[in-house]
């Protein structure tokens, strides 16, 4: 079960130092500070964060474009991973869409990152191709669409 004191809410220019410290603890590629301040800002973007106490423990970020959106990142701090955190914040993210006229989502998806596809298979994602050497050699990414 999640922790009830766990609070998704809107992420702000302030949350941008702790969005970069989870991209670097958990991304090959991390995201730098102007693609994140643009997640943040930006009318056609969404970035959630999951606070824990004034701790920022996890994120989204997402873009829209009509009526489809394709979701960037979701992260989970190391250290708070496997208590449903994630599954709470794409439990939000999903239904905010769905609430705001979104028909569809979109994202790629490591094809080995075995706790992501089946965090995304879990909220009904389903894969509808893969790109070659995406990420680096050998490293394709899965694409994966779920209709809200
Ligand atoms: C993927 C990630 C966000 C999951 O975060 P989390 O908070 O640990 O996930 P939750 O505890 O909410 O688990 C939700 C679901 O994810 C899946 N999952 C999570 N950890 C898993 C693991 N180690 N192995 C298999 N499935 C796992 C399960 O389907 C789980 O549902 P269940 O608890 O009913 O089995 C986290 O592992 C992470 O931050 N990874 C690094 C960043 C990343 O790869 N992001 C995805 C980029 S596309």
């Amino acid at each position: 079960m999640t922790d009830p004191d766990l609070v998704i809410r809107s992420a702000d220019l302030s949350d941008i130092k702790y969005i970069m410290a989870l991209e670097q603890g958990s991304i090959v590629h991390p995201w730098e500070s102007k693609a994140i301040e643009s997640l943040i800002v930006d009318k056609n973007k969404k970035c959630y964060v999951a606070d824990l106490h004034g701790e920022v423990v996890g994120y989204v970020g997402a873009e829209i474009v009509l009526d489809e959106c394709n979701i960037g990142n979701i992260v989970t701090h190391k250290d708070y991973r496997g208590r449903g955190f994630a599954n709470e914040i794409l439990t939000i993210l999903l239904n905010i869409l769905k609430r705001n006229g979104i028909a569809k989502v979109f994202l790629e998806v490591e094809h080995d990152n075995v706790p992501a596809l089946s965090l995304y298979e879990k909220h009904g994602f389903v894969r509808y191709g893969q790109r070659r050497d995406y990420y680096g050699p050998g490293k394709d990414a899965v694409l994966m669409t779920k209709e809200l």
